[in-house]
C-alpha cells in the first residue's frame, strides 16, 4: 500500500487530495495545524499541530512518523497575501517565504529518513512563481516565495536523484478555494485529480519538472 503524506490537509486542494488518495487506497497521513470537520470525516490518520512555517515542525514530525516509510509526500500548504507596490507589508512577504518557500523544504528535510528509493515528493507551487509567465506584476510576496520554492524543488530533484527519489513542481490551476475567495474556475476535485495523475506519471527521467495539473509544461 502507498503511504501518502499531505500538508495543508484541512481544506481546499489539500483536503481533496486526502479524499481522493484515500479513496484510491493510499494510506493517507494528513498533516495540518488543526483538523476540520471535513478532514475528520475521512477516517484517515491526522497529525495536528504541524505549522510548516515554523522550525518546530522539523522536530515534531520525525517523532510522529518515526519508522514510517513514506512513498509520496505532497507539500501543499501555502498562503497568499495580496499586495501592491503601494501597500508593501514586508512582514507579510517574510511570512509567505516562511510558509511557501521554507515550508516544503522543512517538511521534505524532516521526512528524508522516511523516503526510500522510488518515493515521490510533490510541491504544489504556482505559475505565479514563473518569471516568464509574469506579465502583470504585483503580488510581491506570493510570486517571490513561489519562485523561491521552484528553485528549491529543482535542487531537491538533483540532490535526491541518486537516492532514487523523484521531485515535481505542480501548479494546481486557478482553483475555487479560500485562497482565491472561491473565484477560481476549477473545482478542487478536478485539480486534485489532475495533480495525482501528474504525480503518477512522474519518473526519475522527468524529476525536477514544472507542470500544470492539466499536463502542460510550464516555463520557469
Ligand atoms: N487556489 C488556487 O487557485 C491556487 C493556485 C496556485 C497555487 N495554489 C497553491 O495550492 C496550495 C493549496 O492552496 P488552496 O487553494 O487549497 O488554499 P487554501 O484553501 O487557502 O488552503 C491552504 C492550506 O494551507 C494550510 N496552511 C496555511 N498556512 C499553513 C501553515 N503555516 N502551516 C500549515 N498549514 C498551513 C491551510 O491550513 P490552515 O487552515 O491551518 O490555515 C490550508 O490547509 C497552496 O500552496 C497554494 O499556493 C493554489
Amino acid at each position: 500500500m502507498t503511504t501518502t503524506v499531505i500538508t495543508g490537509s484541512n481544506r481546499g486542494i489539500g483536503l481533496e487530495l486526502c479524499r481522493q488518495a484515500s479513496a484510491r487506497g493510499d494510506d493517507v497521513i494528513a498533516l495540518c495545524r488543526q483538523a476540520s470537520a471535513g478532514l475528520s470525516e475521512l477516517n484517515i490518520r491526522v497529525i495536528e499541530g504541524i505549522d510548516v512555517g515554523s522550525d518546530r515542525c522539523m522536530r515534531a514530525l520525525p517523532q510522529q512518523l518515526d519508522g514510517v516509510q513514506v512513498d509520496l509526500l505532497i507539500n501543499n500548504a501555502g498562503i497568499l497575501t495580496r499586495q501592491s507596490l503601494d501597500s508593501l507589508d514586508l512582514d507579510e512577504i517574510r511570512r509567505q517565504f516562511e510558509v511557501n518557500s521554507l515550508g516544503p523544504l522543512r517538511i521534505t528535510r524532516a521526512l528524508l529518513p522516511n523516503l526510500q528509493p522510488g518515493a515521490k515528493v510533490a510541491i504544489i507551487t504556482s505559475r505565479m512563481g514563473s518569471i516568464t509567465d509574469n506579465t502583470s506584476g504585483g503580488h510581491y510576496g506570493y510570486r517571490m516565495s513561489k519562485a523561491a520554492v521552484n528553485i528549491a524543488g529543482v535542487s531537491l530533484a538533483h540532490d535526491l536523484k541518486s537516492k532514487g527519489i523523484v521531485v515535481v513542481l505542480l501548479h494546481p490551476g486557478y482553483v475555487s478555494t479560500d485562497m482565491t475567495e472561491f473565484s477560481g474556475t476549477v473545482q478542487p476535485a478536478e485539480s486534485a485529480r489532475g495533480l495525482l495523475q501528474r504525480i503518477d506519471e512522474l519518473s526519475l527521467e522527468t524529476t525536477g519538472s514544472f507542470h500544470h495539473m492539466n499536463g502542460e509544461a510550464l516555463p520557469w
